[in-house]
């Protein structure tokens, strides 16, 4: 008797306890009455026209719990009153809108790892220890007619963070986890005629955070449109279009599936798909006629609750023109469904097809046949205001740079981004790796943890289903990404084998576990490494899917990889990490991990963009511009310029090229340049698509400053022959000087070796390695007083010993009054450049107010440098310090001293404007090109400690 107690009590708590797992916290629960995953269906800028769709974004009612157990549960009731409630945009992330903690974090989960729990007790002091799981409860009120109701009523939400219920009217309606991928739910039964509540409710974590695990901010919400499509009972409900080139690229075939359903309750009969090559003006582009066609398919009949599948296609018996992202040729169609006799279930979407072709030959990576390289950049869907949702005009800001840069291929990293993103590709021509959303970095790099757990292996497939299903009929995708930094094993292998399954035409990536990737993946070498490790692989093309750390002030020796890059066709490109830095707007800075007092979190690092936050190019955006140019310039002995082509599809013909000859000082140099002939999307005719410039005759150093060599008057300490001393020099040290009656220098000019680090050198423990420098060493300085204004400096060093660091840079400081703001200077410029990032700034005269001439990294930092200079110029309103050196000089000046950008954090935070520090070098080490975790500048762009260095300058008032 007492033991079938024991039983009966064993099996209801086993129910009891199997009742009480949340859906948010198992992995065998997707989703609930989610429909199937499809495709885009209307082209994204054509939505606001289309009309099936009611936009339901805008100010939604909202309330915050910092975990389940306080949420008012029952916040759905239609009796529950949610007047005092505040506002939320939709689309929009809460906790940029007020609500709870943004948290930064890189490779740990944000939250105790103890799958698939994601609310187990953290220690005290991180952020998820108060707001255990936060979860935020929208409502909203949507008005439905008589006439709507008759129609077939789909709630479409672009995308939720991380896991949503939603109810209507008091009813559950379903359920979605997967948050970067539509979740649609058919609401037909559920509204009624008049006012309808819609009540959501989405928790900050579910167990499908162990596969979101992304290097960026953690971010919550419905961050993506919601949408009321008010569909015909009988519709389209997914289709996708091939466009295929024959093997000689003479003739090419379209492949249409196309999926129609009947939602109503009768059988429809008589229907018919049509698609149609949609009339030239749609584009502004000719067609030949003979091309449009019309193809279509009747459907006798469907019966209720049936899906049908048929297939179109079209073979053309002519040239097609390709689609590729130098020439980005689209062929638009409308897809029509339509009753032959009833014409009220008529509907039409536009979309568009491109003709191409991807490869795997070998070790060979080719589009339409020929071996592109992929020049490109990571990008994760970031705004300094939205977080998360970044609205169409920054799409089309970040797809205009990104060409006006010859980027010509973007990784979404880490996930799918917004639909219009790559419809933008697809018009304005990007080659697309589209990710999936999946990363379990939190477990380790090529984990099998995740790789290998098989309650897991439904989630991942979801990821890549998601993704193929919805992007399929973009012609920009050329590789589909099983994610990032996850798992190794049968989950990664099922993925793969769904992806295969869905789309025939572009290949599988991945770079956790190569089994699963048609290209083989090694990231961040350096270029030797990567010319080494490329040619070890010879069964699959290679890539580095990220390179070039962007990280503060960084991404030199770009054209070392390239050089590699463009000498080995089995390497396909490699792409920088990443698009823009990752700040939040705050106020007057932007702010990065641990500024919203979030923890853990991984401070600056997730500051690593070409551009900044606001979308403001940073100086090594136009090393990426100029090092991925698709035309180089050569000039032969004989005084000719050759052009080396690296695109495919164009010819240099194409462009207008232009050469100018500058002279100045006797120097004599040529710049060469290729302009677009006329206007495109993305830049207007005439922008330059790719220079170079030649030195035709150099620069005379000795000459130029021969006149002076000639004026000098004494070598003394102080000039005795004026009735004041005006200039004192002290040892290696010039400590005064007097012009006009006031003193020149806040500080003495004197031989200093030592710079701040960047955040490159910070990681590679730069400042450790070099701590000798902080103070100078065997170096004498020789002062040449000309005359009361003017004296020229020799820098000596002689080592004496041999078993020196690298120097930081080689040179002198001073500090002038604080109102020397104005430069003007003959070198390179006109964006910061340094030693190992100076190719894209030609020489010229420029002008600028200090303020431009530093740089100011989110994260602060050494910067503002210039290489080559030739002469230097810095002017208050009264005097002005005019530089020249013997040879070519870098030199950085700034509002703030080196001891002030060290401790800040934020550029709001260095204490500006008591004097200008002016560094007069003779090098500088390089900022460093390969990662932020370690490796080094390369050694051609530093100054061995163990040689002699000597340099000279004037120095004029
Ligand atoms: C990569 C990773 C990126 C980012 C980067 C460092 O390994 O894939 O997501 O974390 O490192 O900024
Ligand atoms: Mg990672």
């Amino acid at each position: 008797m007492k033991r079938s107690l024991t039983f009966v009590l064993v099996i209801c708590s086993t129910l009891i306890a199997r009742a009480q797992v949340n859906d948010w916290e198992n992995p065998s629960v997707l989703s609930i009455n989610k429909l199937p995953y499809h495709a885009t269906l209307q082209l994204p800028s054509k939505e606001k026209a289309c009309k099936e769709i009611v936009s339901l974004d805008g100010q939604w009612l909202f309330h915050w719990s910092k975990d389940p157990e306080s949420r008012p549960a029952d916040f759905y009731r239609e009796d529950y009153d949610v007047s005092s409630w505040g506002k939320i945009d939709v689309p929009g992330n809460w906790q940029t809108q007020g609500y709870g903690t943004p948290i930064y974090i890189n490779i740990n989960y944000p939250f105790v790892k103890d799958r698939p729990r994601v609310t187990t007790e953290p220690p005290k002091d991180w952020t998820a220890y108060e707001n255990r799981n936060p979860v935020g409860q929208y409502v909203t009120f949507v008005d439905v007619t008589k006439d709507m109701l008759s129609k077939n009523l789909i709630l479409h939400f672009g995308g939720v963070h991380s896991a949503m219920y939603l109810w209507i009217n008091g009813q559950k309606v379903g359920y979605s986890q997967n948050s970067m991928s539509p979740a649609e739910f058919d609401v037909t039964k559920y509204l009624r005629e008049g006012k309808n509540k819609l009540a959501v409710e989405v928790y900050r974590w579910s167990d499908g955070s162990y596969l979101e695990d992304q290097d960026m901010w953690r971010l919550s919400g419905i961050f993506r449109s919601v949408q009321l499509w008010v569909r015909p009972l009988v519709h389209i409900c997914d289709y996708q279009v091939t466009a295929t080139p024959n093997a000689d690229y003479t003739e090419f075939t379209v492949d249409a599936k196309i999926s129609i359903c009947n939602t109503g309750k009768k059988k429809a009969k008589d229907l018919l798909v049509q698609l149609q090559m949609a009339t030239p003006e749609l584009y502004g582009v000719s067609v030949n006629p003979n091309h449009w066609n019309v193809t279509n398919h009747r459907i006798p009949k469907l019966s209720a609750g049936d899906t049908i599948t048929v297939d179109l296609s079209f073979h053309y018996a002519s040239r097609p023109r390709l689609w590729s992202a130098e020439k980005p040729w689209l062929y638009p169609f409308t897809l029509e469904l339509c009753g032959m006799k009833d014409s009220k279930n008529n509907e039409k979407f536009e979309y568009h097809f491109g003709v191409k072709k991807v490869e795997v030959a070998g070790e060979v990576f080719k589009i339409n046949g020929k071996n592109v390289k992929l020049r490109g950049v990571n990008r994760h869907d970031h705004h300094p205001k939205t977080g998360r949702y970044v609205d169409d005009a920054t799409y089309e800001q970040d797809i205009r740079l990104m060409k006006q840069a010859n980027i010509n291929f973007l990784r979404t990293s880490h996930y799918p981004d917004r639909e219009y993103l790559y419809e933008l590709c697809d018009k304005w021509g990007i080659y697309v790796m589209d990710e999936a959303n999946h990363e379990t970095h939190g477990y380790g790099y090529a984990n099998r943890v995740m790789g290998e757990d098989l309650t897991f292996q439904k989630a991942h497939v979801d990821r890549a289903e998601s993704l193929v299903k919805r992007d399929f009929n973009h012609p920009s995708i050329i590789l589909w990404s099983l994610g990032n930094e996850g798992g190794v094993g049968p989950n990664i292998e099922a993925m793969y084998n769904k992806v295969r399954e869905l789309d025939t035409t572009r290949p599988p990536f991945y770079d956790s576990d190569r089994r699963y990737s048609c290209i083989w993946d090694d990231s961040y070498l350096y270029p030797d490494d990567l010319r080494r490790e490329a040619q070890k692989v010879s069964d699959k093309p290679f890539m580095m899917r990220e390179y070039s750390h962007a990280m503060g002030n960084s991404c030199g020796n770009l054209q070392e990889y390239w050089d590699v890059i463009y000498a080995d066709s089995s390497i396909v490109g490699a792409a920088i990490w990443d698009w823009v830095d990752q700040g939040l707007q705050r106020d007057g800075y932007f702010a990065y991990g641990g500024d919203f007092g979030d923890k853990p979190n991984d401070g600056e690092f997730c500051i690593n963009g070409l551009i900044a936050p606001d979308r403001k190019p940073h100086p090594h955006y136009y090393e990426v511009q100029y090092v991925y140019q698709p035309l180089r310039f050569v000039r032969k002995d004989n005084g000719r310029i050759d052009i080396i082509n690296r695109d495919c599809f164009t010819d240099p013909h194409e462009y207008d090229i232009t050469y100018d000859t500058l002279h100045y000082d006797g120097e004599v140099l040529l710049n060469v340049a290729a302009h677009l002939k006329e206007d495109k999307p993305w830049a207007r005719k005439g922008f330059v698509v790719a220079h170079e410039q030649f030195v035709l005759k150099a620069y005379d150093f000795a000459v130029n400053h021969g006149d002076r060599h000639s004026a000098i008057r004494s070598q003394s300490s102080l000039l005795a022959e004026e009735p004041v001393p005006v200039i004192h020099i002290d040892g290696n040290k010039l400590t005064s000087w007097i012009v006009d009656g006031k003193e020149m220098l806040e500080a003495p000019l004197e031989p200093y070796f030592w710079k701040p680090e960047n955040d490159n050198q910070h990681a590679a423990h730069f400042a450790e390695r070099v701590a000798m420098w902080k103070e100078v060493k065997d170096v004498k300085v020789k002062y040449t007083v000309i005359n009361d204004r003017s004296i020229r400096v020799d820098v000596d060093y002689q080592p004496t010993a041999t078993d020196r660091p690298v120097m930081p840079k080689f040179g002198m400081r001073m500090r002038l009054p604080k109102e020397f703001t104005q430069i003007k200077y003959y070198g390179r410029g006109p964006w910061e450049n340094y030693p190992d990032r100076k190719r894209s700034a030609f020489l010229d005269v420029y002008e600028m107010p200090l303020n431009e001439y530093e740089t100011e990294y989110i994260h602060p930092q050494d910067n503002g440098n210039r290489c080559d200079i030739r002469w230097f110029e810095i002017a208050s309103a009264q005097q002005k310090l005019h530089i020249e050196g013997l040879q070519p000089l870098c030199i950085r000046a700034w509002d703030y001293g080196e001891e002030d950008l060290v401790g800040a954090k934020h550029p709001n935070e260095i204490h500006r404007g008591r004097f200008v520090n002016l560094n007069i070098d003779l090098n500088i080490h390089g900022v460093g090109g390969a990662d932020t975790w370690g490796k080094r500048t390369l050694p051609q762009y530093t100054i061995d400690g163990n040689q002699p260095h000597h340099y000279s300058f004037f120095l004029s008032f």
